[in-house]
C-alpha cells in the first residue's frame, strides 16, 4: 500500500430551512413528544419544501458552501461521490446533476447506495481513488431528501427522518493524516425489515401500489433495533481493535444518528463517554446518508489536528460499517 492517505480538507453542510417538530407531528399522528424524545432521542427535523426540489438541490448547497470554504475551483475536481438513498431520478445520477448545479465538468460522478450507511461506503470509494494517486481532489457527498419517502400517516416511521446533505473534500496527504482504515459489511438477508416496497423493478409504479402505500420507507423498528445496536457496536469495536486503539485514543465517536439509545450502546461497547459522541438527532432527526457528515459539519469548530474519530453507522441492506480517521487541520 502506497504511503497515500486521503486527508478530509473541508467539511460543509445544509439543512433546510422548515423545522418540523413534534408538537406539530403530534397533530398528524397519535404520538406524542415524550415518547418521541425517550424513544429516539428526537425534537425536530428539517424537511424541504418546494415543488420539484430534490436530494440534490440540498446536496449542491453544501458543496457550493465546501468548494468556498477550502477555495477549491469547481475544475479542479476530479471526482464527485454522492451516498444517497432517495436519488432525485432512478437515472440519471444525483451526482451527475449536483456536478451540473455547481459548474463541476467532465468529470466521473456517481452515486453510491447503501443506505444508512452510505457516507462510509462512499468515503471508503473516494478514499480508493486518492490512495491510488488516481484523483487528486474528490468530493464526497451524503444526502437525503427522507421527506420524500416518509408517510406521514404512520407513526412508526413518520417521526424518525428528516432531510439534510454534508459534504467532505479529500485531498492526498503524506503526513499520516486522513482516512486511516475503513470496514464496510452487508447482508441482504435484512430486505423484510426495512425496504421501499414498490418503485423499483420488482414491482415497478402502478395504480395499486400508490393506493396501497407501498412508495413509502417501510422498517420493522424492534428488529432492526436489534441488528442496528449489535452490528454498530461490533463494527466499531472491531476497527478499534485492529488499528490499537482504546477508548482513551478515540477523540470522537461519529455514529449514525438513528437513535440515540443505539449509539449510547455503540459509546459503551468502545468505552468512549457520551460527552465524546457527536450528536445532533435531536434537531435533524435520522438524515439516512447525510447524519455523520452533518455531525462533523455540527462539530468542525471543536476538531483539532491528529485528532482519532471514529465513524460508524448501520443501514436498509442490511450495511454497515465505520472508518478511523486523523483529522487533519
Ligand atoms: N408514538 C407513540 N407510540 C408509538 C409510536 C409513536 N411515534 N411509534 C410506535 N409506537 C408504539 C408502538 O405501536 C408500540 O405500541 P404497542 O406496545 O401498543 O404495540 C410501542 O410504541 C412500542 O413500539 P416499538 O416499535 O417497540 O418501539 P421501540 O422502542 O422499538 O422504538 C424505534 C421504535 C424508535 C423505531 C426503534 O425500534 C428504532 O430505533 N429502530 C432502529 C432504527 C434504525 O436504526 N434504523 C436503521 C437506519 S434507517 C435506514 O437505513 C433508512
Amino acid at each position: 500500500m502506497s504511503n497515500i492517505r486521503a486527508a478530509i480538507k473541508g467539511i460543509h453542510g445544509y439543512v433546510p430551512d422548515y423545522v418540523l417538530t413534534n408538537a406539530e407531528l403530534e397533530k398528524m399522528v397519535d404520538t406524542n413528544d415524550e415518547w418521541i424524545t425517550t424513544r429516539t432521542g428526537i425534537k425536530e427535523r428539517r424537511i424541504l419544501k418546494g415543488e420539484g426540489m430534490g436530494t440534490s438541490h440540498l446536496a449542491a448547497k453544501a458543496v457550493e458552501g465546501l468548494l468556498q470554504k477550502t477555495n477549491a475551483k469547481p475544475e479542479e475536481i476530479d471526482l464527485l461521490v454522492c451516498a444517497t438513498v432517495t436519488p432525485d431520478f432512478v437515472f440519471p445520477s444525483t451526482a451527475n446533476l449536483i456536478c451540473d448545479m455547481v459548474g463541476i465538468n467532465n468529470i466521473g460522478s456517481f452515486d453510491v447506495q447503501a443506505a444508512c450507511s452510505g457516507f462510509i461506503y462512499a468515503l471508503t470509494v473516494g478514499t480508493q481513488f486518492i490512495e491510488s494517486g488516481r484523483c487528486k481532489k474528490v468530493i464526497v457527498v451524503g444526502a437525503d431528501k427522507m421527506s420524500a419517502i416518509v408517510d406521514y400517516t404512520d407513526r412508526t416511521t413518520c417521526v424518525l427522518f428528516g432531510d439534510g446533505a454534508g459534504a467532505v473534500l479529500l485531498e492526498p496527504n503524506t503526513d499520516g493524516f486522513g482516512i486511516l482504515d475503513s470496514i464496510v459489511r452487508s447482508d441482504g438477508s435484512g430486505l423484510p425489515y426495512l425496504h421501499q416496497k414498490a418503485g423499483g423493478s420488482r414491482y415497478p409504479p402502478t395504480h395499486e401500489t400508490v393506493d396501497k402505500r407501498l412508495h413509502y420507507a417501510y422498517q420493522d423498528g424492534p428488529n432492526v433495533f436489534k441488528f442496528a445496536v449489535k452490528r454498530m457496536a461490533d463494527v466499531s469495536a472491531e476497527i478499534m481493535e485492529r488499528n490499537g486503539l482504546t477508548g482513551d485514543d478515540v477523540a470522537w465517536l461519529v455514529p449514525h444518528q438513528a437513535n440515540l439509545r443505539i449509539i449510547a450502546a455503540t459509546a459503551n461497547r468502545m468505552d468512549v463517554s457520551m460527552n465524546k459522541v457527536m450528536l445532533n438527532i435531536h434537531k435533524y432527526g435520522n438524515t439516512t446518508a447525510a447524519t455523520i457528515p452533518l455531525c462533523l459539519w455540527d462539530y468542525e469548530s471543536q476538531l483539532n489536528r491528529g485528532d482519532n474519530l471514529i465513524l460508524a453507522a448501520f443501514g436498509g441492506g442490511f450495511t454497515w460499517g465505520s472508518a478511523y480517521v486523523k483529522w487533519g487541520y
